[in-house]
């Protein structure tokens, strides 16, 4: 069998599903090194800025690791503006729903809202709200996205600073998306760990 034999998905059987599995799970193992791949290209990205995308999403996952951070938040922070290239309007949540079958709840939650909470830095200079992090006050995982932005998003757009390679992190974006997807013991819905150890 090279292909299925249905043309619409309603007509295929069971023989056609069976082929399907494998070639599904052996791409989805590729998935640590498309985004690889996707990351490098946001080096073409987003002028004006004295750093590219890719060097603000190294900058940040280098701070994250010199913060002591574990993997889930060193490679959130690698990953967290990828949306950038496909979603300019949403970035956040598109970075956070790649991350969310693979990371700690807390690491989703804080990408996904990043957006929001970075408005505090410039949202004065653009006609938008500083203050639009207020809707998420008394989260949980408030205190984490304030952190994460404050330490790590918002400061790394310095040239000057001493950033780590791609190939530094790439292990860990392997081993991160190598893991079962929506494993409870990754996800570890409601718990914490520290940005700063
Ligand atoms: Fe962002
Ligand atoms: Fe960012």
């Amino acid at each position: 069998m090279e292909h299925v034999k249905f043309t619409a998905m309603k007509d295929g059987d069971k023989e056609d599903y069976a082929f399907l599995h494998p070639l599904e799970v052996e791409y989805a193992s590729g998935t640590a090194d498309r985004l690889l791949k996707a990351l490098v290209s946001l080096d073409e990205s987003l002028s004006g800025y004295q750093v590219t995308r890719l060097g603000h999403s190294l900058q940040s996952a280098t701070r994250a690791e010199r913060d002591g951070a574990d993997i889930d938040w060193v490679v959130s922070a690698l990953l967290h503006d990828i949306g950038d290239i496909f979603a300019p309007y949403n970035h956040d949540e598109y970075a956070a729903a790649i991350l969310k079958p693979f990371v700690r709840e807390q690491c989703t939650w804080v990408v996904e809202k990043h957006g929001d909470f970075q408005m505090i830095y410039y949202g004065h200079h653009v006609g938008a709200d500083p203050e639009k992090r207020q809707q998420y006050a008394g989260h949980r995982y408030f205190d984490d996205c304030v952190a994460f932005c404050a330490r790590w998003d918002q400061a790394s757009f310095d040239p000057g600073y001493d950033t780590r390679p791609i190939e530094h992190f790439a292990a860990r974006v392997h081993e991160v998306f190598a893991r079962q997807a929506y494993d409870p013991a990754v996800i570890r819905t409601g718990e914490r760990e520290p940005l700063v150890v």
